[in-house]
């Protein structure tokens, strides 16, 4: 598994999501509960950018339409989204934040 640097830790807001760019995969990462989290940039039912959505209870919503994405497994928990958005592996070292984006998790 292969872990890119995507971001300085210390430029996290925490529930502020950054959007990233990975080796073309648009990313977003949550700073949220003491944890980061990175989860695919594009809502699963349209294609509008996650990252512009609001951070609770360790879900991010998107602002089109409201479905609510867990970041820990990419699952909505309501209509109108039915099929998860990607998520995946992240490492802190330091005040680097690494993402594998070869394997989703
Ligand atoms: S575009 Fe995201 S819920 Fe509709």
């Amino acid at each position: 598994m292969t872990y890119v640097r995507a971001a300085a830790l210390s430029e996290l807001e925490e529930d502020t999501p950054t959007r990233v760019e990975i080796d073309g995969t648009p990313i977003s990462l949550v700073r949220t509960e003491g944890e980061v989290f990175a989860i695919n940039d594009i809502c699963s039912h349209a294609n509008v950018s996650l990252s512009e959505g609001e951070v609770e209870d360790c879900s991010i919503e998107c602002w089109l339409h409201g479905s609510s994405f867990d970041l820990r497994t990419g699952k909505p928990s309501g209509l109108p989204a039915t099929r998860p958005v990607p998520v995946y592996p992240v490492k802190i070292e330091g005040d680097d934040v690494l993402v594998s984006v070869t394997q989703e998790s």
